[in-house]
């Protein structure tokens, strides 16, 4: 479905993406772990078109969208939930949604996207200043679902959320699993991403140099974690 060849990015004269290799099945989770700065969003935003590649292929469902606008990748079904959330403050939980919206959804309509998110439903006057850190994540996937994406890219969903948050957000994020959405996961915190993945890989300085599902992960994990992963 989602299948990233030999992927290349500059910014400006520094090479940050060294031929990233990557492949998501439909309806699966692939997950990408690795230490500050070695590409990881710059790997979802190569894919999003916000920085072009300079070389290499993202094949979606075999088309090769590599380089596209990102309006044209969006409108090709992938959706991008950004590290950091960017929701709009002034705006309300409805109106937030709504900025997602390409033309009137099919699959994930505001009915359905708020039983998704019951504390959405909840708050759907309140303004995106007033959500907490959970809640404006569950906004931030609220608005990518809305374009009923094929793809979500997930940049690091976790970040700054209490353990019982980032519970909730693995059950999300298997949910979208099960109703066909193909997920990539950038994350830091390793313990949701063998919760959820299918398939777990490694990035170190713009390359991805391992990969294994959850359950060989696991066993090799304390080694990978002290040569890929710790600082
Ligand atoms: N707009 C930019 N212009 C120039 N260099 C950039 C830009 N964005 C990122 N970089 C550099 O590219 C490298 C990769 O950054 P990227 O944001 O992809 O890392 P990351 O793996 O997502 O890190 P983090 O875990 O901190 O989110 C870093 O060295 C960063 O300083
Ligand atoms: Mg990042």
């Amino acid at each position: 479905m989602l299948r990233i060849e030999s992927l290349n990015t500059h910014y400006g004269r520094s090479h940050v993406l060294q031929g990233v290799d990557l492949e998501v099945p439909a309806g699966r989770i692939g997950a990408v772990l690795g230490r500050n700065g070695v590409g990881k969003t710059t790997t979802v935003r190569s894919i999003m078109g916000l920085v072009p590649p300079t070389s290499g292929h993202v094949l979606l469902d075999g088309q090769d969208i590599a380089g596209w606008a990102p309006h044209l990748v969006a409108r090709a079904g992938v959706a991008y939930v950004p590290e950091g959330r960017l929701i709009f403050p002034d705006l309300s939980v409805l109106e937030n949604i709504r900025v997602g919206e390409r033309k009137p959804a099919k699959v994930w309509t505001m009915e359905r996207l708020l039983d998704l998110f019951p504390s959405l439903r909840e708050r759907a006057g309140n303004r995106g200043w007033q959500l907490s850190g959970g809640e404006q994540q569950m906004l931030a996937i609220a608005r990518a679902l809305v374009s009923d994406p094929r793809v979500v890219l997930l940049d690091e969903p976790s970040q700054g959320l209490a353990p019982l948050v980032v519970r909730e957000l693995a059950g999300v994020i298997k949910r979208l699993c099960d109703e066909g959405v193909t997920i990539l996961l950038i994350e830091q915190n390793m313990k949701l991403a063998e919760a959820v993945a299918d398939q777990l890989h490694v990035m170190v300085k713009g390359r991805i140099v391992y990969a294994a599902t959850p359950d060989v992960f696991r066993a090799e994990e304390e080694a990978i974690r002290g040569k890929y992963l710790t600082l």
